[in-house]
């Protein structure tokens, strides 16, 4: 996704921190090119709306070396969630801002507010999937959930959907020659939440989580089963004990498929019917892309040092896929 341009978003971030910008403010470079992107529908403008068929973004960003972060949630009319998120750590003495608050900050920090952060493709897709299920009879709460679910699912096989753009993120992390590490994770949630729902994206320790003498670790997939065990947290903290970039990221994992019981988050092999996967870098530049199912080779993460941009295959944790 390059939104017309040259280059990637990891290729502007590289090319940021090279030319010896902040990390941060590179890698937030980086993603605002898929933010602004309208033919992406995982992040920003054009991402998949909630139920209501509102776009509502979610991003938090971590700075390492200066010990600071900030987040908004479930932000309406702004196309760059991550530049709010930042100004948020840069102006506030706050750490998340969420719903009208963080959207009449971003006002009084001049970004523009939009009505509508829909495309014609966006607006579409959500309108494919009001016609498939039936608001109007809410039966109990559980089999309407089950209803949205279904007919999303549905989507993506019939391909009208990306799988990843269900859940669809993107965490940026990175790290320069001094071992100056930061990160960014900006969404636009799960396609068609409840309105108000906040995953894991923007929650410090969760979506992302960085600490500037270890590395940093970020996800994407679904954000509940995440929060549940403040995972990026976990991989960093498992990262100080010494353990590798890929090594913690796959703790993480089995602490996943281990919290997962609920009989309708498991598939007919009794395990996770959901993917998360976490991106992961120490402060030497090791880094890892893990999976809790990794069954072909469209599953990769994206890479750029000084030999170029590439994608890298993400290491599964399960046989198999999340369908069963
Ligand atoms: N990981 C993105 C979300 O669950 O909202």
């Amino acid at each position: 996704m390059k939104n017309g341009g040259d280059l990637s978003c990891v290729e502007t971030a590289f090319e940021g921190i090279m030319r010896g910008d902040d990390v941060l403010e590179s890698l937030i470079a980086g993603v605002n090119i898929v933010e602004l992107d309208p033919e992406d529908t995982s992040v920003g403008y054009g991402g998949l709306p909630n139920a209501d068929g509102v776009v509502q973004l979610d991003s938090c960003c971590m700075h390492g070396p200066k010990k600071q972060a900030g987040g908004v949630a479930s932000l309406e009319g702004v196309r760059t969630p991550s530049l709010v998120a930042k100004a948020v750590m840069d102006y506030t003495d706050h750490h998340l801002l969420v719903g009208p608050g963080a959207q009449r900050f971003a006002r009084n920090m001049g970004f523009d507010i939009e009505d509508d952060l829909n495309t014609e493709r966006s607006r579409q897709q959500w309108l494919d999937w009001k016609r498939r299920i039936d608001p109007e009879h809410y039966l109990d709460p559980h089999k309407r959930t089950d209803a949205g679910h279904q007919a999303g699912m549905d989507m993506v096989r019939e391909g009208l959907i990306r799988e990843e753009d269900y859940y669809g993120t993107i965490n940026c992390n990175g790290v320069n020659a001094n071992g100056d590490v930061c990160g960014v994770t900006t969404t636009s949630g799960l396609a068609w939440k409840i309105p108000g729902r906040v995953g894991d994206s923007p929650i410090l320790g969760a979506g992302l989580y960085v600490d500037g003498e270890i590395g940093a670790a970020g996800s994407t997939g679904r954000g509940e089963a995440n929060l549940f065990g403040l995972c990026s947290y976990l991989i960093v903290e498992e990262m100080r004990r010494g353990q590798h970039p890929k090594d913690a990221g796959m703790e993480a994992l089995r602490r996943i498929r281990k919290a997962t019981i609920e009989t309708r988050l498991l598939n007919d092999r009794g395990l996770p019917n959901f993917n998360v996967k976490f991106y992961v870098i120490n402060r030497r530049g090791e880094h890892a892309g893990v999976s809790l199912y990794s069954p072909d080779d469209s599953y990769v993460y994206s890479v750029c040092t000084e030999h170029g941009a590439r994608h890298e295959r993400l290491d599964g944790l399960l046989e198999g896929s999340a369908s069963g």
